[in-house]
C-alpha cells in the first residue's frame, strides 16, 4: 500500500503532521532542523530530556511555526495517547537509551524505554490509526560480523550486549505489530553516526572534546575493532526517503561504508587536532565488545535511491571543525 503519507506529499494536500521521539538527541535535533526546511512538514518532539537530550539542539527552530516541543516520556501511555490522538500521520521512533556503556552497568532503564517505550507508541499508532511507524534501529542488532559476510535485511537478529539486545526486541514488536495489526511500519537500521550535537560521551565526541581540553583518549583494548561511520545528515536524509517511499513492512540497513578500527579513526582525529598519538591511553576493554559491523545496504540504494553525501575524510573534518566552534555547547556537558 501507498501509504497516506506519500499521498499526501505527492498530492500537496494538508501538512504531514510527524511525531518525532527522542527529538532533543543527537540525530533526532540533526533530523527536526533539516525536515523543517520542507515546509510540508509540521513536527511535534516528544523528548524526556534524560541526560542525552538538550534543548539547546533546537535553539536555532524553537520559534518556527511548524515546531512544538513536548517534554514527557514514550512510556507514558496517557501523555502518548493524547498526542497520537490530534491526527498524527507518522510516528518516527528516535528515541532511546543508546549508549552501550551504561547499558552494562544498568540495561533496566534500556529495556524500560527501547523496548516498553516503543510498544506504548505502537499501541497509540494501532488505536489512532497512524499512517506511519517508523522504528529508528541500529546495525548493532545483527551482533558482530566481518568482511566476508555483510549482513542483510534477512539475516538474522543475534545482538551480543543489553543495548543491542533491547534495540532487537524493539524491531521485532515492530514487525509483530505488523503482521498482527496491520500497522504500515518502516525499520531503519544504520551503522555509526557521527557529527554535530553528539553528546561527548560516544567515541568521536569524546575523543575530540578530551583533545581540545588538554587531555588524552581512552581507547578500548588494542583499538582493532572496527565500525562503519555514517555522517548523520545522511542518516537523515534516509530517514526522510523511508518516510516519503519506503515501502510498508520494510526495513532498510544504511551504511556510510566506512569501516575503520578504532585506532585509524583515532589517529585521524588526533592528525585533524594535530595532537601525538602519545595522547592515546589504551584502557581495558568493554565486556561483549563485538570486534566489527559490515552491513549492506543495497537495497535503500536500488529501492530509495539513497547514497551517502560524506565520506570520512570531510564528515570528520567537517565535526572537528563544528566542536571546535561550539565549545559553548560542550563545555556544559563535559563538567
Ligand atoms: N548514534 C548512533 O550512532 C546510532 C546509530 C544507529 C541507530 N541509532 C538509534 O538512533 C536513535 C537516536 O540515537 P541518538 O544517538 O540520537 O541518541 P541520543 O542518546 O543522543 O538521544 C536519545 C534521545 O532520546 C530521549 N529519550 C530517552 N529516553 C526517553 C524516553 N523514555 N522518552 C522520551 N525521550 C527519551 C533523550 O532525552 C534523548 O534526547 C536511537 O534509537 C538509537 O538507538 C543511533
Amino acid at each position: 500500500m501507498l501509504s497516506q503519507v506519500n499521498h499526501n506529499i505527492s498530492e500537496g494536500m494538508s501538512n504531514l503532521k510527524v511525531l518525532v521521539t527522542g527529538g532533543a538527541g543527537f540525530i533526532g535535533s540533526n533530523f527536526i532542523k533539516y525536515i523543517l526546511q520542507d515546509k510540508e512538514y509540521e513536527i511535534i518532539n516528544l523528548d524526556k530530556l534524560t541526560y542525552a537530550g538538550n534543548k539547546n539542539n533546537l535553539v536555532d527552530i524553537e520559534n518556527n511555526k511548524n515546531y512544538k516541543f513536548i517534554k514527557g516520556d514514550i512510556c507514558n501511555s496517557n501523555l502518548v495517547n493524547k498526542i497520537v490522538s490530534k491526527n498524527i500521520d507518522v510516528i518516527l521512533n528516535l528515541a532511546a537509551e543508546s549508549h552501550v556503556d551504561k547499558s552494562i552497568e544498568n540495561p533496566n532503564v534500556f529495556f524500560k524505554t527501547n523496548v516498553l517505550g516503543t510498544q506504548t507508541l505502537l499501541d497509540a499508532a494501532v488505536k489512532y490509526n497512524v499512517d506511519k511507524f517508523i522504528q529508528i534501529s541500529t546495525d548493532e542488532v545483527y551482533g558482530a560480523s566481518n568482511s566476508k559476510k555483510f549482513k542483510n535485511e534477512e539475516d538474522c537478529l543475534s545482538p551480543t550486549n543489553p543495548y543491542s539486545a533491547s534495540k532487537a526486541s524493539a524491531d521485532l514488536l515492530v514487525l509483530s505489530y505488523q503482521k498482527t495489526y496491520g500497522l504500515p511500519v518502516n525499520i531503519s537500521r544504520s551503522t555509526n553516526n557521527y557529527g554535530p550535537y553528539q553528546y561527548p560521551e560516544k567515541i568521536i565526541p569524546l575523543f575530540i572534546t578530551n583533545l581540545l581540553d588538554g587531555k588524552k583518549v581512552p581507547l578500548y583494548g588494542d583499538g582493532t575493532h572496527i565500525r562503519d561511520w555514517l555522517y548523520v545528515k545522511d542518516h537523515c536524509q534516509a530517514i526522510k526517503l523511508i518516510m516519503e517511499r519506503g515501502k510498508e513492512g520494510e526495513t532498510y540497513n544504511i551504511s556510510g561504508n566506512n569501516q575503520y578500527q578504532n585506532i585509524e579513526l583515532t589517529k585521524r582525529i588526533l592528525d585533524l587536532l594535530n595532537r601525538p598519538y602519545t595522547n592515546i591511553d589504551y584502557v581495558n576493554d568493554r565486556p561483549g565488545h563485538d570486534p566489527g559491523y559490515y552491513i549492506d545496504s543495497s537495497k535503500i540504494k536500488k529501492e530509495l535511491n539513497w547514497n551517502p553525501e560524506f565520506n570520512i575524510e570531510e564528515g570528520l573534518k567537517k565535526t572537528v571543525e563544528w566542536y571546535k566552534k561550539n565549545e559553548v555547547w560542550w563545555k556544559e556537558l563535559v563538567e
